[in-house]
């Protein structure tokens, strides 16, 4: 697996009214401060997401409903998982490229993000990609 990249299992609470699961900002959980959450649903079956690097943002992906999957990058080899379970987070730090498919119909999923919104943060093209592993601290 990459570096950085892992599986959180949140800690679940479960009782007779159901299931609940918990996901904290902690060194040893989500590792970085929540600025930013978004959610991917209403993709039409077929769709590619992602295509891009960021150079500071660290996320965490959470299917909440059905599955897709998330391939990871990093300049030497590639890496496929699988989103669909709500009780495991992928948290994966800045500076790997991610595409996204095999969205479910029904998929949800919801990614935690560690910075506000911004463009200037993507890298859209691999080539450039391949150069700003080159040269980054
Ligand atoms: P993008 O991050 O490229 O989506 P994905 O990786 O899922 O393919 O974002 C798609 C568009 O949405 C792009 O025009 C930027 C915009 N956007 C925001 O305005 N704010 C956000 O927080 C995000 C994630 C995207």
């Amino acid at each position: 697996m990459s570096e950085g990249i892992f599986w959180l299992e949140g800690h679940s609470v479960h009782d007779p009214r159901g299931d609940l699961t918990i996901y904290q900002c902690s060194p040893s959980e989500i590792p970085f401060v929540i600025k930013r959450v978004y959610l991917l649903h209403n993709v039409p079956g077929g769709s590619l997401r992602g295509g891009h690097a960021h150079r500071t943002l660290s996320q965490a992906f959470i299917s909440v409903n059905g599955s897709a999957t998330i391939t990871i990058w990093d300049g030497n080899s590639e890496e496929v998982f699988e989103l669909n379970d709500p009780t495991k987070a992928l948290v994966i730090p800045n500076g790997l490229w991610r595409e996204m498919g095999n969205f479910a119909n029904d998929a949800k999923i919801l990614v935690l993000a560690s910075e506000l919104y911004s463009e200037a943060d993507y890298i859209r093209d691999k080539f450039t990609y391949s150069e700003w592993l080159n040269v980054k601290p």
